[in-house]
């Protein structure tokens, strides 16, 4: 299907999130998903990789960004670099590898060599081919904006789009939420066993809105639920599923707007102390009981917030609790390339380590039972939306239209961001309104 527009508005036509209504082709048509590429992948800072992958000088990872490849290097200097892995001659990739380490970057095409600060450093027969006439300082890999935040490395390729830390709002106290250890400290977190990568026939706004908000699928993780997956071994597939009832809770979505930022998590409502989560399994539970403490100590009235995750606009989806962060990478309107990256404090001892590892991997990931849920239910709601009949009716995001909540319940969670007590669907009606505001923008 082409793209299925009439006045050229995406708001308001495609997007009407005053009265919770999508239209399904923005889903499905392939000239809809190439404005995508060109409005929204190449203007958002998004989600590279993490400086715990690239420790030393010379360390570099392969990442994406939209459908690109792109190097992600610390160079011999300390700085971290992200560049567009396409050789400026022929565009073939001149990084073959996942990771590694090295000084330079030689394209196996035809030989030319960039440093690893990008510049283009070594060209065959410069001297009796080029004459000598190639201005080698115009010609090295091309360079993205880049932002380190608490070591989280987050690119751009728009000069125009305001620094990360304007760009992300109002969601910087949820992010750094995220972004601080269990004992509400901002010291290293470690990403281990590589890059997990798999391929999801959906089209990547389902997975990047599931993660915005979508609170009330928990049916479809019933199985998973059964086999009680948490590492309490008592109930449910969640770190916090055997406390969040003794702790009185609110459980929310918050959506920052305008920025179309969304985060989930609960707020304790009364005093509160740490419930055992990790049973059975004593330097495990001392640590975290432990970590429970500092941070209430630290943070005080605000140690009441405890995230569980969200999605930074476009397609950063981040999960407290198993600390990961998951990336939805567009390959064409049908079919998404999912990139997750796992981590757990440095400082922890290993039997921590080990503890979460294996819980992780368990639930989320390819190998993950919640995650291979989820994308179940994404690839058939993504085949509902390109049925000849099927997609000329909306879907409904109405859930709680008209309930969101300014300040509340607490002022300190104030900003320009809303609240909705329980489910609801504000969360992914701000992504979308984000999403069609960004698309309505001038090509
Ligand atoms: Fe890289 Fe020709 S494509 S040297
Ligand atoms: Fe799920």
């Amino acid at each position: 299907m082409d793209r299925p527009h009439k006045s050229g508005s995406y708001t308001g036509e495609f997007v009407d999130a005053s009265r919770g209504r999508i239209n399904r082709g923005i889903f499905t048509s392939q000239a809809i998903y190439e404005d995508e590429l060109e409005r929204v992948f190449a203007r958002s800072w998004l989600f590279v990789g993490h400086e715990s992958q690239i420790p030393d000088p010379g360390d570099f990872i392969q990442s994406r960004m939209g459908e690109e490849s792109v190097i992600v290097n610390r160079d011999r200097a300390g700085k971290v670099r992200v560049m567009l892995n396409n050789c400026r001659h022929r565009g073939m990739r001149v990084c073959r590898y996942d990771s590694g380490n090295t000084r330079k970057f030689y394209c196996p095409f035809h030989g030319w060599v960039y440093s690893d600060t990008g510049g283009l450093i070594g060209v065959p027969k410069l001297k009796t081919g080029y004459h000598n006439e190639l201005d080698r300082s115009k010609w090295g890999l091309i360079q993205a904006r880049t932002a380190s935040y608490y070591g989280y490395i987050f690119a751009c390729w728009d000069e125009e789009t305001p620094g990360f830390e304007d760009y992300l709002g109002d969601l910087r106290f949820y992010f750094d939420d995220f972004c601080e250890l269990p004992d509400g400290s901002h010291d290293d977190w470690e990403a281990f066993g590589g890059v997990f990568k798999w391929r999801m026939k959906n089209n990547w706004k389902f997975s990047a809105e599931n993660f915005a908000g979508d609170y009330y699928h928990n049916s479809s993780h019933a199985s998973v639920d059964a086999v009680v997956l948490s590492p309490a071994g008592t109930k449910g597939r969640h770190t916090y599923d055997t406390v969040s009832k003794a702790r009185e809770v609110y459980k929310l979505n918050i959506c920052v707007t305008p920025d179309g930022h969304t985060s989930r998590g609960e707020l304790f409502k009364d005093d509160y102390d740490y419930t055992p989560t990790y049973q059975d399994m004593a330097v495990v539970e001392d640590y975290f009981r432990d970590c429970f403490h500092k941070r209430r100590d630290k943070l005080g009235e605000k140690a009441r917030w405890y995230g569980h995750g969200g999605t930074i606009f476009p397609n950063v989806s981040y999960s407290n609790g198993v600390q990961s962060m998951g990336v939805w990478h567009p390959v064409g309107p049908h079919e998404t390339e999912t990139w997750r990256i796992f981590l757990v404090p440095k400082s922890a001892p290993d039997e921590v380590k080990n503890v979460v590892r294996h819980y992780v991997i368990r639930y989320q990931g390819p190998s993950g039972l919640t995650e291979q849920d989820d994308l179940e239910n994404w690839g058939s709601a993504h085949d509902g939306a390109r049925g000849t009949i099927a997609r000329r009716y909306d879907y409904h995001y109405g859930m709680g239209l008209g309930h969101e909540q300014k300040g509340w319940p607490v002022e300190w969670l104030g900003g320009d961001v809303y609240a909705t007590e329980d489910v609801s669907e504000q969360n992914q009606r701000a992504f979308y309104a984000r999403w069609a505001a960004v698309m309505d923008q001038p090509a």
